[in-house]
């Protein structure tokens, strides 16, 4: 009988040597004449035992890892297909108390299932969510969004029930639904691990968004480093068209709805909504001036959902187990649970889902196990780019989104980036203003320009120039991107700049430093 192996071709695996780790286990058992099918799943995102390599058992699925290529002779020899003792022997890895801790709602399948599987993601409750939107109608579908308490996680959080009541309310024509792929933002790969891990989930909930609001046609914009994703996604939206679940006759439903991919070309902007939708039209990614907004005027000039892939990967489980479930979890104005991505310097980095409300030293120390240098944290960033640095006295803070904002930080898309106390948090800062410069769209003056001249000054600082006055003028272009900024790339670069000022002041006023 043949034993099935589950390796991972999730890409962050596949960087850990996930291939190679496949390729050898077949030579090994080719060699022992042992029958042995390798199926691939998504990672589990625990990134610090890729790659995983699961054996399917009578006791059920046994776990080592990580399992690198020049491991897997030995694990052979001593029993890796019967599920042996070894020291990379990990068990149930749902048993493994840094999953079992979490609560995976939306990142419930990924590394379960074959992400090409649509039986298997039938089996697991998929398109119960579309079916039950079908039954309620637009209205109600929206309503019980509406209720779940989904903010986006994209960045804003806005509230998507309300983004989808304004396209729904729309006169009835031409709409569509996007879903933002971009995923720009530093220390995030929740969106790619979606994507490659469980693709049907975010074409389930884009065809919910259609049904709901009246939108036939939907397009995901996939930021050019995915190709993984991409062969994915591209694979997954035509099992769906052949198993009726995309296309003109939706689930037998008499709605159409069909999407596809469309690759960006990298630049950073081309994240926010409005250059988005520009740059899916074929133009070069610059901001639209806001009124009209996409859920009014979008793209191709119609009403448009733009939701992110973790937004919409999260509405089938909200629609098939009801919006009471979904708001169960977490506090506050920050209903269900959170894909944190923990990442940067960290002995236990990956993708950590919890109800909102977990601490950030419960992240950093409990899932991360501190530093990966062995060094103190000194600080984290949280929110991609344009997020506020904390210091360890502000650990304690909740990851929720009125909890951070209420010190001057955001969640962002929910990746968490941790330095250990070599950081030189000038440079950070000076980064911070450079990687505005770079990638700026160039369509406002407070972006463009101060950009380019906080970067300026905070390299005189680190050359000890004039150091006063240089911190004054940084306080001063910051004070103007704040408040003059067209959009959120140069309106909110000051807020890495200012946390760092702020909270660790005594690296802008040390000795020059070389280089
Ligand atoms: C400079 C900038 C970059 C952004 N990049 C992304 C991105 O990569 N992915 C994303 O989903 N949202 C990004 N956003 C937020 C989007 O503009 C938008 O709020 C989001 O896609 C809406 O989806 P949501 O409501 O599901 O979060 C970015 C915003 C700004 C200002
Ligand atoms: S803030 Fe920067 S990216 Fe945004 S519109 Fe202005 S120049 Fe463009």
């Amino acid at each position: 009988m043949s034993v099935t192996a589950w390796v991972p071709r999730d890409a962050g695996a596949l960087a850990l040597g996930a291939e190679a780790t496949a390729r050898r286990l077949e030579r090994e058992a080719r060699a022992a004449g042992a029958a042995l099918t390798i199926r691939r799943n998504g990672s589990r995102g625990i990134y610090w035992l890729e790659p995983l390599v699961e054996v399917e058992t009578a006791a059920g699925r046994v776990a080592y890892g990580p399992v690198g290529e020049g491991d897997v002779a030995g694990l052979f020899a001593a029993g890796l297909l019967q599920g042996a003792a070894h020291p990379s022997r990990l068990g149930n890895i749902e048993g493994h108390p840094w999953l079992a801790s979490q609560q995976r709602l939306t990142f419930a399948r990924v590394g379960r299932i074959d992400p090409l599987d649509l039986a298997a993601y039938r089996a697991s409750d998929g398109y119960k969510g579309l079916a039950r939107a079908l039954e309620l109608g637009p209205e109600a579908t929206v309503n019980e969004v509406t209720e779940s308490g989904l903010r986006g996680r994209g960045g804003a959080a806005f509230p998507t029930g309300i983004k989808w009541q304004t396209v729904l309310r729309q006169p009835v024509g031409r709409k569509y639904v996007t879903c933002n792929a971009d995923e720009g933002d530093s220390g995030t790969f929740s969106d790619r691990m979606l994507m490659e891990g469980d693709p049907f989930s975010l074409i389930e909930g884009m065809t919910i968004a259609g049904v709901a609001v009246g939108a036939t046609r939907g397009f995901i914009y996939l930021r050019v480093e995915y190709p993984h994703a991409l062969q994915v996604m591209n694979a997954a939206i035509a099992l769906a068209r052949e198993g009726g679940l995309l296309g003109a006759d939706v689930l037998g439903s008499g709605k159409a709805f069909d999407l596809e991919v469309r690759v960006g070309a990298g630049a950073y902007i081309c994240g926010e909504e409005t250059s988005m939708l520009e740059s899916l039209e074929g133009r070069r990614g610059e901001i639209r001036v806001r009124p009209p907004l996409p859920a009014e005027k979008g793209l191709f000039g119609a009403p448009t959902i733009v939701n992110n892939v973790i937004t919409l990967a999260t509405v089938p489980g909200i629609l098939a187990n009801g919006a009471a479930a979904y708001r169960e979890f977490g506090q506050a104005k920050s209903r269900g649970t959170l894909p944190l991505q923990l990442a940067g310097n960290i002995r236990r980095g990956g993708l950590v889902e919890r109800a909102f409300g977990l601490t950030v030293r419960e992240l950093l120390e409990d899932y991360g196990g501190g530093s990966m240098s062995g060094r103190p944290i000194r600080a984290v960033q949280i929110g991609g780019p344009l997020g506020a640095y904390l210091p360890a006295s502000q650990f304690d803070t909740p990851l929720e989104y009125e909890a951070l904002s209420a010190i001057g930080a955001l969640l962002g898309h929910g990746g968490v980036v941790a330095f250990d106390d070599t950081v030189d948090m000038l440079e950070m800062a000076r980064y911070a203003m450079e990687f505005c410069a770079h990638e700026s769209c160039g369509k406002c003056t407070p972006c463009r320009i101060g950009s380019v001249r906080g970067a300026e000054a905070l390299a005189a600082i680190g050359r000890g120039e004039d150091r006063e006055r240089q911190l004054v003028l940084v306080e001063e272009l910051c004070d103007t991107m704040l408040n003059a900024s067209l959009c959120g790339l140069g309106g909110m670069t000051p807020f890495p700049v200012q946390s760092a000022l702020k909270h660790f002041p005594e690296d802008f006023r040390s000795k020059p430093r070389g280089g």
